[in-house]
């Protein structure tokens, strides 16, 4: 195989071809973000483009000091299958300065992995993914010369390319189980908070009905700032194990043929008091005989009540809402259904600064803007609506003048 290798009087051709087999390589380390298989290609290629034919490839837990979740590749298996875990106590020569790889002998190293005896050399490299998190690769030779410089030459190249390759799987697993954990916190916090909310509203329903003795008006006043306050918390809780069901890809949907004007109609009954007491006026533009539209329906219900919440929240005293819906081909996805119902929600609100405009879709985002951040809100809102939209196959975009007002519109397939 060393053909493929370049030589110091190398051709064109030779350079050209080795180029090659490097980017195939690196296609293939990369091909995976993740960590075994990633050493499995790294081993395959050492065997592959050298006169060695066994080898194997582990992770080396230095805290615990034992090499593990080995796989090995014999001649006669020609197959990637795991070994037996090793203590690194077994193996006199490892040490964690062994940073340049090297050949050398074990006469031990053939039990442990149960190769023939007669492999007693072997070229060791070993890669540090992070403090104590290690990479050992062996290959394993009848006699030292198997492996010649070219050969040597070539795997110090592979071992450069691998070891960001394997730095990134291994930041990949870092990161992903540190999200995976967080959401399960998420998870368990929402759902321990949510029975004393119960609780605490069950209450203060019992006090202010008066069940419990008469209350008078000033104490009334207080039972409705307690259940206020916990519908708030109450709707964040939701957000956030929303959020982490959204970021986990464990949310459900039950999606189903669904009448758009009976859908807007439950929202915007739900606002009425809302709306009522801000002053603001409510337009509904809707043709009755739109089309039903394909989705879950009470996640289309929460997506509507985010953007009328929003629309009700950011628009000052005396100012207008329309929410409206039509029939559209779908100009907004190339990759989309062919046709769609194009929601939007408009009002003659504050609006939003350019600035704030770029990050409008951010979790816990809230703007600069004072006025509105007096208002309570956890920025969570608009993230869940847009991830929602997308999950059921629509689009969501806005339009705003600072000032002026702001429009936010939706696609759901028909
Ligand atoms: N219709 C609107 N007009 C003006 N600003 C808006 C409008 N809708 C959203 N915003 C801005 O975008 C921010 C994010 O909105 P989002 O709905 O995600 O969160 P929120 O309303 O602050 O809190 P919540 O999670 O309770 O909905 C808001 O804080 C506000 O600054
Ligand atoms: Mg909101």
């Amino acid at each position: 195989m060393t053909d493929d290798f370049p030589t110091d009087d190398r051709t064109e051709d030779e350079i050209s071809k080795y180029l090659s087999l490097m980017q195939e390589i690196d296609r293939a380390l990369y091909a995976t973000r993740d960590i075994n298989s990633t050493m499995l290609v790294m081993l395959e290629a050492a065997l592959t483009h050298t006169h060695a034919s066994m080898g194997a490839i582990g992770r080396v837990d230095g805290t615990e000091k034992i090499w593990e979740e080995i796989r090995q590749i014999t001649s006669e298996a020609n197959q990637s299958t795991p070994a037996d875990r090793v203590k690194l106590a077994e193996l006199p020569w490892f040490s964690k300065g062994l940073r340049e790889p090297r050949v050398l002998q074990c006469t031990r190293l053939p039990a442990l992995l149960n190769i023939p005896e007669a492999y007693t050399w072997h070229y060791i490299a070993l890669f540090e993914l992070e403090a104590d998190e290690f990479v050992l690769l062996t290959l394993h030779l009848a006699h030292p010369e198997q492996l010649p410089d070219l050969e040597v030459a070539f795997l110090a190249q592979l071992n450069e390319h691998a070891l960001v390759a394997l730095r990134h799987a291994y930041l990949y697993k870092v990161l992903k189980d540190t999200i995976q954990e967080k959401n399960e916190f998420i998870s368990f916090i929402s759902h321990e908070l949510k029975t004393p909310l119960t609780v605490i509203k069950g209450y203060a329903d019992i006090l202010s009905k008066g069940m419990a003795g008469e209350v008078n008006d000033e104490q009334r006043d207080y039972l409705v700032t307690i259940a206020h306050n916990v519908r708030r918390m109450s709707t964040f809780i939701t957000d956030l194990s929303d959020q982490s069901y959204i970021e986990t890809k464990a949310l459900r949907l039950q999606v189903e043929a669904n009448s758009v004007n009976e859908v807007v109609n439950e929202v915007l009954q739900s606002y009425t008091v809302t709306f009522r007491t801000r002053g603001l006026q409510v337009h509904k533009q809707i043709p009755p005989d739109i089309v039903d539209v394909w989705c879950d329906r009470l996640r289309l219900i929460q997506i509507l009540s985010n953007l009328v919440s929003n629309a009700a929240k950011y628009t000052p005293e005396g100012g207008q809402v329309v929410i409206g819906a039509e029939t559209n081909p779908n100009k907004w996805d190339p990759d989309g259904v062919a046709e769609v119902v194009h929601f939007w929600v408009e009002d003659t609100g504050f609006g939003i600064s350019p600035e704030d405009q770029a990050h409008m879709f951010e979790k816990f985002y809230r703007g600069s803007d004072t006025r509105k951040l007096n208002i309570p809100g956890s920025g969570l809102g608009l993230r869940i609506a847009k991830s929602l939209t997308e999950m059921m196959g629509g689009k969501m975009w806005f339009d705003s003048q600072q000032g002026e007002g702001t429009t936010f519109h939706f696609t759901m397939p028909i």
